[in-house]
């Protein structure tokens, strides 16, 4: 842990999210959550009918910048999360996606190395330009001791929207594209991780203190091809990344990596691990003895259901992790349904402004 916490430039008030990611063991633990901003917040929903389509959102700073505030405002949370999406990414490589309400997103189908000549590596820049200047508008208005943290989809995951033109619960249009032809998914992938570098890297220089990488398809691969898909792209990202941002850390999130958790760790670099609900509580505390800052994982449901069920849950994670780097999280995203008073009483539990701890 030394190496990380010299390496921190220590501010009076530098987000207690940063020292978590730099090793430090905090009671209470910093605390935000995966889909924070979302249709769960009236607030949101407003925001969001006055914006008209959800990229019209993504793109207009001044909204997108207000949607990215609300949750912070509403519940005191250590972090923001950029609002923005995953699909970003292939939007502005000229892929034509779109959101329709209900329906979850549809892209244009890239099924073979022919059809990467659609994609413009050079013409990112447009899009990506709102993104950064949302960045920079929530860093300005937010106090200093909020951690801003940015994001992009691993390779794989964007990839597996690309091929298979939507979210699907195998991904198999990905999987057989990579395993019948493995050097022209590849190339599709080295887009992605040049593309992901930049946006990383724009979003950083607008303000963002650390960035994390959602990989929620991770889970679908055997462990060769998740070496090669999962682990190596994301590798590249993080050393170039650290090599252009030294202090800024890194999360990784693949979701469903299961026992792959440790090689992930290991080889990729994070220093943050985002855990998800299946991921048990002494793996958890085994994998931030190896070094990393670990990140989770309730279920989002408990949140969803409230009351003792979820007290229970949230009492026994901060005993489970004390005493090593933690960060409270879900294991997955706010879903829509969640009451917004249960996000508060989560917040109160985990700082233990209920008195029983
Ligand atoms: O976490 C946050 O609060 C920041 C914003 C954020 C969104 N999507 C906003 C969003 C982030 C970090 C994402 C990541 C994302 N997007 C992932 C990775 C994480 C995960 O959930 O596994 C993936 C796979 C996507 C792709 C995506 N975007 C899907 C499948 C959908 C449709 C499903 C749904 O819930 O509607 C989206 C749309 C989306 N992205 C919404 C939000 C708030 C809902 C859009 C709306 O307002 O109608």
């Amino acid at each position: 842990m030394g190496d990380r916490a010299n390496a921190s430039r220590r501010t009076e008030r530098q987000p207690r999210l940063l020292g978590a990611l730099q090793g430090q063991s905090l009671d209470p633990p910093p605390i935000w959550l995966m889909r924070q901003a979302g249709r769960y917040l009236p607030e949101y929903r407003a925001v969001r009918e006055k914006a008209g389509g959800f990229l019209d959102l993504v793109y207009t700073p001044a909204l997108a910048a207000e949607v990215t505030l609300q949750p912070v405002r509403r519940f005191g949370l250590d972090a923001a999360i950029l609002f923005s999406d995953i699909l970003v990414v292939p939007h502005a490589l000229g892929q034509s996606v779109s959101f329709l309400e209900g329906e979850g997103p549809k892209l244009e189908p890239v099924t073979c190395v022919s059809d990467l000549k659609r994609l413009n590596r050079d013409g990112t820049g447009e899009k990506f330009a709102h993104v950064f200047e949302t960045v920079a508008r929530v860093r300005q208005e937010m106090p200093a001791d909020t951690a801003l943290i940015g994001f992009c989809g691993a390779p794989w995951t964007v990839a597996t929207y690309m091929v298979g033109g939507c979210g699907s619960a195998d991904q198999a249009d990905a999987r057989l594209w990579a395993y019948r032809d493995p050097a022209g998914f590849a190339s599709l992938i080295d887009i992605l991780v040049e593309t992901s570098i930049a946006y990383l890297d724009g979003q950083v220089r607008a303000g963002a203190d650390v960035v994390q990488i959602f990989d929620s398809w991770a889970g679908s691969l055997p462990e060769d091809a998740f070496d090669t898909w999962v682990v190596a792209p994301t590798r590249r990202i993080v050393e170039e990344l650290e090599a252009r941002h030294p202090h800024v850390p890194v999360i990784g999130f693949p979701r469903g990596a299961g026992v792959n958790a440790a090689r992930y760790v290991e080889a990729t670099g994070v220093e943050g691990f985002g855990c998800d609900t299946g991921v048990p509580l002494e793996t958890m505390r085994a994998l931030a003895g190896r070094g990393v800052t670990v990140q989770g994982n309730l279920d989002p449901l408990l949140l969803v259901a409230g009351g003792p069920a979820l007290e229970a849950r949230v009492r026994q994670t901060l005993e489970a992790l004390q005493g090593v780097p933690f960060i409270f999280n879900l294991g997955h995203g706010v879903v829509p349904q969640t009451p917004p008073e249960n996000v508060a009483r989560l917040v109160a539990l985990v700082r233990a402004d209920n008195g029983k701890r």
